[in-house]
Order: structure tokens, then sequence, then C-alpha cells
């Protein structure tokens, strides 16, 4: 079977939220690879300083300020792409944030804010670049979802909408793919816990302010109290990004970084069949 992207040298990758965590790491490891690199992220000041980082080493890198949930942001980031590069090969629809507070009493921005970036980017990302890699007549899409694409987290119902979003809209688009013969890949990345700024408040801060109506309920505290230990307690994003260009070389779907954490949505599904309430 004739696999295409064995060979990453030369090609162009492209990452959102690459400014920091897993798509700052996704960056650095496909400049490694020799790979021409374009760095979206809505965070400027972040972004240029691995744009610098990468420029340093004699990457050529191109930095798009985007912001994921506005499809027109997606789709400049698309045009200049093609503009400076002639294509993409390898799309990382990484950028994502998880909320807090609590989903249920909180301003419907909360929603919104969550959704939109975690699952419409991913939309946005995949309509944007999909006909440019089938033009090209190779491609890898992996889109970043996570566990709690695959389990429910308590405490973060817009993450696990969007993120099982994710997951769904990646397993029917490589079905489709593979039922249409295109020569486009398709994975979905679900990570366990990464150590990353995913938890920093400065992005909730900037988008909703300090104080968006958010009531203090004891479900409103679940979430900082799940997300915060596990992720300063995560494996280093490095690793998550060595099992990416892992996946793209062996044309893997499936990128569940935690071996440890497999089984958790094959004992849920176990309790499906049992007709057994989530534990
Ligand atoms: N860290 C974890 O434990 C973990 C686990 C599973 C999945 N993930 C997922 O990994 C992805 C990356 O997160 P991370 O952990 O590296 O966090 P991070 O906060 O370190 O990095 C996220 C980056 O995305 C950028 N970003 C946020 N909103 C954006 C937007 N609208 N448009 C463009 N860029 C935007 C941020 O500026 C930041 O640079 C996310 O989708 C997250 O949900 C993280």
């Amino acid at each position: 079977m004739l696999m295409f992207m064995q060979e990453l040298s030369g090609k162009v990758a492209v990452i959102t939220g690459a400014g920091s965590g897993i798509g700052r790491a996704l960056a650095r490891r496909f400049a490694a690879e020799g790979m021409k690199v374009v760095l979206a992220d809505r965070d400027e000041v972040k972004m240029r300083s691995v744009e610098a980082e990468l420029a340093e080493r004699g990457t050529e890198v191109l930095p798009v300020v985007c912001d994921t949930s506005l499809e027109d942001d997606v789709q400049a980031l698309a045009d200049a792409t093609v503009e400076r590069f002639g294509g993409a090969h390898v799309l990382c629809n990484n950028a994502g944030v998880v909320g807090k507070g609590d989903a249920w009493r909180s301003p419907m921005s909360s929603w919104e804010w969550v959704i939109g970036i975690n699952l419409y980017g991913v939309i946005h990302g995949i309509r944007a670049f999909l006909p440019i890699m089938e033009d090209q007549g190779e491609g890898h899409i992996v889109n970043t979802a996570s566990m709690a694409g695959l389990v429910a987290i308590p405490g973060a119902a817009p993450y696990n909408v969007a993120k099982s979003g994710v997951v769904a809209l990646s397993e029917g688009l490589f079905l489709e793919l593979a039922a249409t013969g295109s020569l486009v890949k398709v994975s979905a990345l679900c990570p366990g816990f990464v150590k990353t700024a995913l938890m920093s408040d400065q992005l909730w801060t900037e988008r909703l302010g300090a104080d968006p109506g958010m009531p203090e309920t004891p479900m409103g505290q679940m979430i900082d109290q799940v997300f915060r230990q596990g992720v300063e307690e995560g494996i280093d994003a490095d690793e998550v990004a060595t099992q990416v260009v892992d996946a793209i070389r062996a044309e893997r779907f499936w990128i569940l970084t935690h071996s440890e954490m497999r089984h958790l949505p094959v004992e849920r599904m176990q309790r499906a069949e049992r007709q057994e309430n989530p534990a």
C-alpha cells in the first residue's frame, strides 16, 4: 500500500493554538522533521515567540493571527497558507479552551465560547483545508479531541459536548474519505491530562470578563477540582507531539496518548451494553 506522508520534510504543517502547550510542541516537532510550519493562534505574543524560536533554527514559518471560532479567520488562514507555501499537507485543528463554572446556571456565553472554539473551530478547519488537500492528492488532518470526548467528565458539560462532537465528526470523516477513495487521512487525538496552560484563566477573563455572572456552586467548582490538578500533573506535550507524528506516518486514526486510560471508553460501552448507569 502506498503511504504518502512517510516523508514529511519539505511539506507544510498548519497548527492552530500553536502559541502554547500541545500546539507549540507540535510546531517544534514538525519543524524538527524539516517541515514548513504555519502557526495560528489568537494570542499573537505567544505565537510570535514560537515563530522566533523556529525561525532561529532555520524553519520557514508563517504566523497568522486567527480566532478559529470565526469561519472567515480560518478561511483567511487557508488562503495565507496557500499563498505563501502553495499547499498544506498536515492540519492540526488543535486550538481549545476548557471554560469554567457551572454550565447549567452561568450565562449561555460560556457554552458558546467553548463550543465555538473546540467544535466549530475544528469544523472551520476541515471545511477550509480539505478541498486544498483533496486537490493536491495528499494530506492528513489531526483533530484534537480529548479523553473527555470518549468519557463524560463531571463539571465540564460544554467541553464534553465539544470534544464528543470532534470525535464523532472525525470518525465520520474518516469513513467518508475511505468510502469516496480520498487520499486524505484523518486522526482523532484524545489525550488524557497534559501539562500545559489549559487551566490558565487568562483567555476566559479576556473573552468573557472577570465575572460573567458566574454563580459559585458545588457544580461550578468541579471543573477546577478535576482539571487543575490533572493538568498540573499531566504528561509532557512533547510526548503527545511524538505520538501524533507516529500516527501520521502510520495513517492511524486513534491517538489515545495515555495507554493507562484506554480501558475507560471500553468500560463505558460495556456498562451501556449491560444497561448499567454511568459510574
Ligand atoms: N492539557 C490537557 O490536559 C489536554 C487534554 C486533552 C485535550 N487537550 C486539548 O488540547 C488542545 C490544546 O490545549 P493545550 O492543553 O495545549 O492548552 P494551552 O492553553 O496551553 O494552548 C491552547 C492554545 O490555543 C490558543 N487558542 C485558544 N483559543 C483560540 C482561538 N479561538 N483561536 C486560536 N487559538 C486559540 C491559546 O491562545 C493557546 O495558545 C485543546 O484543544 C485542549 O482541549 C488538552
